[in-house]
This record gives structure tokens, sequence and C-alpha cells, in this order.
């Protein structure tokens, strides 16, 4: 088949004058576009890589191509990631992972708590006469108690429990989370959550810290989601309580932190965290494949962070490549189970490659 890579890459964008230094951290680099496409090439295909910036819709429009394989974060604005999809539908070209609806709900923090905990998302602490040990009470996912800022003059946080946590509300690859996101006062508060408004142009969610284990977890599939593995991120450094998966944390990441696949937790919270991914999974309507963020309350109850449904790919420092390898999948089956997936999904084949497992 003929395949369009529709990327970002950072080498491709110059940052301008007055933006943060995390701008481009989204984007992939040249070693993995062309690990993607090599991959891709070893089952066959012809790969072309397109860049997804003003010449995509044209290029994609002038090819023949069968299928795009969408990895591209997209270029600016809240629905970013929604872009290549949304020029794919229009062309009715299918391509890998999920639609332009799931990427615009889960790159906003916030509407994705609202969309997998459903009514009470921002007071799910109490909702629902409490969870239970899974996590989830009749399928329910349980988020943080949290609250969206927009304007930096008015920031009231009553009712919140510290310590909290701001984060930009509409950037992922840990763009605007340092270790000082985690916030012990009302004054520290203040000025930091006025700062993210300012300096990411966008509103913050701040959420109550959740001082547990945390966790990242790989999910495949479609009509069986499934998770792929779980892996536990340890701390090296500092207390767990105080322990934040920071930007800093992650350039950092030998000395930082260690993984552990399977988690060290007990069964039957290991069984609370599958519970809470596949329903946030099929509740954001993912498809093929994502990366679900969770962590562990003071009582080790799981609490959903985020999706990622473009999870990064990087077969060096991707996450969802390295919970892959450590639960015994190397990065040729990894993409290629994507591409089973999604083949199947689409129609363009019948039966996958690899066989069993993820449907
Ligand atoms: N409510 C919370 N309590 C404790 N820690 C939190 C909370 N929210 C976020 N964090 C910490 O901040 C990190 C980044 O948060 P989050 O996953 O929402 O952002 P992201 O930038 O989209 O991440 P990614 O790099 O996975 O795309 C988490 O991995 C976790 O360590
Ligand atoms: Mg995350």
């Amino acid at each position: 088949m003929w395949l369009a890579l529709a990327v970002n890459r950072s080498t491709a964008y110059q940052p301008g004058a007055g933006v943060p230094e995390d701008e481009f951290e989204e984007f992939d680099s040249p070693e993995t576009v062309a690990a993607i496409a090599d991959t891709i090439r070893g089952f066959g295909h012809r790969v072309e890589v397109l860049e997804a910036d003003r010449s995509f819709p044209s290029a994609l429009a002038a090819g023949k191509f069968d299928f795009v394989f969408n990895v591209s974060e997209g270029l600016a604005g809240r629905s970013r990631e929604s872009q290549v999809p949304a020029v794919c539908d229009m062309l009715g070209i299918p391509f890998s992972g999920s639609d332009a609806v799931t990427m615009g709900i889960t790159l906003d923090k916030d509407l994705a708590r609202r969309a997998v905990a459903g009514a009470g998302a921002s007071a799910s602490r109490n909702a629902g006469g409490g969870a239970d040990a899974a996590g989830t009470t009749g399928g329910m996912v349980r988020v943080a108690p949290g609250r969206v800022f927009r304007n930096p003059d008015r920031i009231d946080l009553s009712g919140l429990t510290f310590p909290i946590f701001a984060k930009p509300n509409s950037e992922g690859s840990s763009k605007g989370i340092r270790n000082s996101s985690r916030i012990t006062s009302e004054a520290e508060a203040k000025t930091r959550i006025a700062g993210l408004i300012r300096e990411y142009r966008g509103p913050v969610l701040v959420e109550e810290f959740l001082p547990g284990c945390e966790c990242t977890i790989g999910v495949l599939g479609n009509s069986r989601p499934r998770v792929l593995g779980i892996m536990e991120i340890a701390p090296k450094k500092v207390a767990l309580a105080d322990f934040v998966y920071s930007l800093e944390t992650k350039r950092d990441y030998l000395n930082q932190v260690e993984y552990h696949v399977p988690p060290r937790l007990p069964a039957q919270t290991i069984a609370a965290i599958e519970n809470t991914v596949l329903a946030a999974y099929e509740r954001l309507g993912c498809r093929d494949f994502a990366r679900i963020d969770v962590r562990l309350d003071g009582a080790n109850v799981p609490h959903f962070l985020e999706a990622n449904p473009l999870p990064g790919l990087s077969p060096v420092k991707g996450d969802l490549v390295i919970l892959a390898k450590c639960a015994g999948m190397e990065y040729r089956e990894l993409i290629g189970r994507i591409l089973d997936l999604a083949f199947i999904r689409t129609g363009l084949a019948s039966k996958p490659q690899f066989s069993g497992a993820f449907a």
C-alpha cells in the first residue's frame, strides 16, 4: 500500500520571539520520523513523509495515498491535533488513530475529565456515593477535584485542598509542567496560575495533588480494547508524595526515575487501574491505540489524569514504546499492531499480520 506519514518535525519550525522554551516539545525528531517510516516500509509499504503544515491538504490530495499514518501534533490552536484527522476525513482517506473529535476533547484536559467522569466530574471525590476499591463505581472513572481558571486577575481557590497542581489546560508533552507545578500555598498558587495563563496563552487546570503511585498505561484495540501494559513511574530522588513527572524529570529520566512493568501494586489496584483506563478509552472514543496517565490518591484509588491518543513513538524515549518493550513487545510489533488495528477497522485488511490478543 501507499502510505503518507503525517508529521510535524521539530527541525521544521523556528520558535518566534516571546514563546515558551518548550514551544515545540510535542514535535518529533527526524530520528523518530525515520524510525517510524523505516518500520512501516519493513512491512512492504511505500511511505512518503508529509509535513502537516499549510502544504499538507494539497500534498495529500495530489497523491494517490491509500492510508495516512498520523503522528502529527498539529501546528497551533486548541484543535491542532484534530487538523490531520479532519483533513483525512474531508478527503476520504483512512488514517491511523483517533478522529478529530477525540483528539480535540483529549487535548482539552478539563473536557476529557468531564467526558470520562460524567456528571460531577469536578467534584468526583464524593460523587456516586463513594468508589469501591476498583476505583470505579458502576463504571465511574474518578478524577481529582479541580477547576479551570481563565482570568489571571480572578483566581478563587476556595474549596480546593492543598497541595494543588496547576497545568496548562490544553497542552501536552509536559509543556508547562515543572516540579514547581505542585503548589503548597495560596500566595504561590495565585502567582503561578496567573503566570501559566499568560505564558501559555490559555486556561489553566488546577487539581488537588494526587500523592500516590503514578502509572502510564498503554491500550490497544477497537472492538475489544486491551491493556498492553501498565508502567509505574517511580521517583529515585524525591518522596512519592512530592513527585512530579515534569519536563525537567523527563529530560533527566535516567537519573530521576525508574520504571516498573508490571507496577509494584496489589492485584486489586492493578485491576482498578485497568477498569479506569478501559472505561476512559471507550468514553473518549479512542481508536487503535492510546496512552493514558493515572495517579493514585492517598487511599490508593486510581484517578484519571489525561489520555494521549497521539502518544510519542520515539524508539528511545517514547513512554508507550518503553512500556511495550517492558511488556515484551518490540518496536516493530508495536507499529505493526497499530497498522493491523487501523487496517482492519477501515476495511483495508481482513486479517492482522500479528495474531491474537488485540482486536
Ligand atoms: N492532579 C495531579 N496530582 C499529582 N500529579 C499530577 C496531577 N496532574 C498532573 N500531575 C503530574 O504532572 C504530570 C504531567 O501531567 P499531565 O499528564 O496531565 O500532562 P502532559 O504534559 O499532558 O503529560 P504528557 O507528557 O504525558 O503528555 C503527570 O505525569 C503527573 O506527574
Ligand atoms: Mg501525561
